[in-house]
């Protein structure tokens, strides 16, 4: 047993061994009190009936023969999935649903004790589900669906499929304030959903499908994208909206569809910063992975020509991703002869999975705020191997290219440019801000 409080000399070490006898004579964790509470904030939202995860886990009697996996997907940090280096770079985000270690200790313990129900009257009230029915972002002003529905077969291998959606019907330029998709149909068939936009001279986003700004992702557990105030994403008018729809077989023959909610800026209103959501940092025709191998880097760059703010990230490889590391390097050195860049890592995804599109939100006081000449390094492994479950053949050698079994490394980063004086307004704001908490946050 730990204790937090400070220790005053032997007889708080006495008070403490005390403590832990009786922590060990005390009842183990129950469901009811103890389990419960954890898989209605993290669990629940995928695992239960028509939703995506395997099995439910709304009662004991749904989660008791799960037990042990339940104890082993934790232990390892699959689930929830969220697969972030917990060692560097940025560790506060909005959308953080992974379990702290308490948390996970506290689920072994259950386990471990032969996983007891507990009193029925300690059990928490049941969550009460209501995402289905509702826009988490308020009333949007313009609803698009997929132009028709997605037929998932009873029996058939995880599809990844590109989509389009109705037209938006807008007839200006709009700045969209805030986004969020959800399953309408066939939620279940429905395991996650990136969708891009393109412009609506762009021939090419056009013929493949898949535009060049990251929109707006769908995975079970996110309830929509409200921009940072002052900010908005600029969608021309004859835009397209554009999916990449990842499809689960569930033995029964499925209809999916998705809809897209945006909220708008009235006509002719420009918001004080305009957001960019684009892949950064893409290494182009450089990647050469040779068979049978692990660990394979790649890297790419971007300078930040403005100064900016950067708030969120997410990795983007295919078959082969095995790990993603993002870096900043500044252009001041850290020394005034010619010398060492002065370089942070923003964040790791230390186990990239490519059935989980995890886009990283920074929570507001955390968001790098970097100055012009910024670079942004993107470092992707690849794991070549039998040893990666995803991959369908280790025999061949890998290049780039958009199939998902040719590779990319790139990550998706939002951000919004400032002036120079917004930046060294920003960057006093920080640190008055990281001065009052007695902090040092990462990324400035
Ligand atoms: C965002 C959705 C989501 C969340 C949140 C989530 N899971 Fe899962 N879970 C899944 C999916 C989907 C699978 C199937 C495997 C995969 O796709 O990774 C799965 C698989 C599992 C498995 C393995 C089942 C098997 O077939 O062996 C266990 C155990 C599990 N989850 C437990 C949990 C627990 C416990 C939590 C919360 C602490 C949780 N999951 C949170 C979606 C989720």
């Amino acid at each position: 047993m730990r204790t937090h409080r400070p220790l005053y000399g032997l007889l708080a070490l006495a008070a403490l061994l005390s403590a832990a006898e009786s922590g060990r004579a005390q009842a183990p964790a129950t469901f009811t009190k103890d389990i419960a509470p954890i898989l209605q904030q993290n669990c629940q939202s995928c695992h239960r009936p028509g939703q995506i995860g395997p099995m439910s886990l709304l009662t004991y009697q749904e989660a008791r023969p799960w037990a042990r996996s339940i104890k082993q997907q934790v232990v390892e940090r699959n689930m929830p999935p969220w697969f972030i280096d917990r060692h560097i770079g940025i560790q506060k985000f909005k959308n953080d649903i992974s379990l702290t270690e308490a948390q996970i200790a506290t689920i072994s313990r259950w386990v471990d004790a032969g996983a007891p129900e507990g009193d029925p009257k300690d059990a928490p009230k049941a969550r009460v589900f209501d995402d289905s029915d509702r826009w988490h972002i308020g009333k949007p002003d313009v609803v698009v669906t997929l132009k028709k529905d997605l037929i998932v077969k009873a029996k058939q291998p995880d599809a990844w499929t590109d989509l389009g959606t109705e037209d938006l019907g807008l007839k200006t330029d709009r700045y969209v304030t805030a986004i969020e998709i959800k399953p309408i149909k066939g939620f279940k068939v429905i395991h996650h959903a990136t969708s891009t936009l393109a412009e609506p001279d762009d021939e090419e986003a056009m013929a493949t499908m898949k535009g060049t700004s990251n929109l707006e992702e769908y995975a079970v557990g996110k309830y929509g994208n409200i921009f940072p105030e002052g900010t908005g994403m600029l969608v021309k008018a004859g835009a397209k909206i554009f999916v990449n729809l990842h499809t689960h077989a569930v033995g029964e023959e499925t209809a999916g569809n998705i809809a897209w909610g945006l909220k708008l800026l009235p006509e002719g209103t420009k918001p004080a910063h305009v957001m960019h959501s684009q892949q950064l940092g893409g290494p182009g025709t450089d990647i050469d992975i040779p068979p049978n191998q692990k660990n394979v880097r790649v890297d790419g760059y971007t300078v930040f020509t403005k100064p900016a703010v950067i708030t969120s990230y997410q990795a983007h490889m295919h078959n082969r991703g095995q790990a993603q590391c993002v870096e900043l390097i500044y252009p001041e050195s850290t020394q005034s002869r010619v010398g060492n860049a002065k370089t942070e890592t923003m964040s790791c995804v230390d186990r990239f999975k490519f059935d989980w599109h995890v886009s990283y939100e920074y929570a507001d006081e955390v968001q790098p705020i970097i100055p012009a000449g910024t670079i942004l390094h993107v470092i992707s492994l690849y794991d070549n191997t039998a040893g990666n479950k995803f991959n369908p053949d280790p025999s061949n050698w890998i290049g780039p290219g958009n199939r998902t079994i040719d590779e990319m490394g790139f990550a998706w980063i939002d951000w919004y440019d400032l002036t120079d004086q917004e930046y060294t307004q920003a960057v006093a704001n920080r640190k008055t801000l990281q001065k009052k908490a007695g902090t040092q946050t990462a990324a400035r």
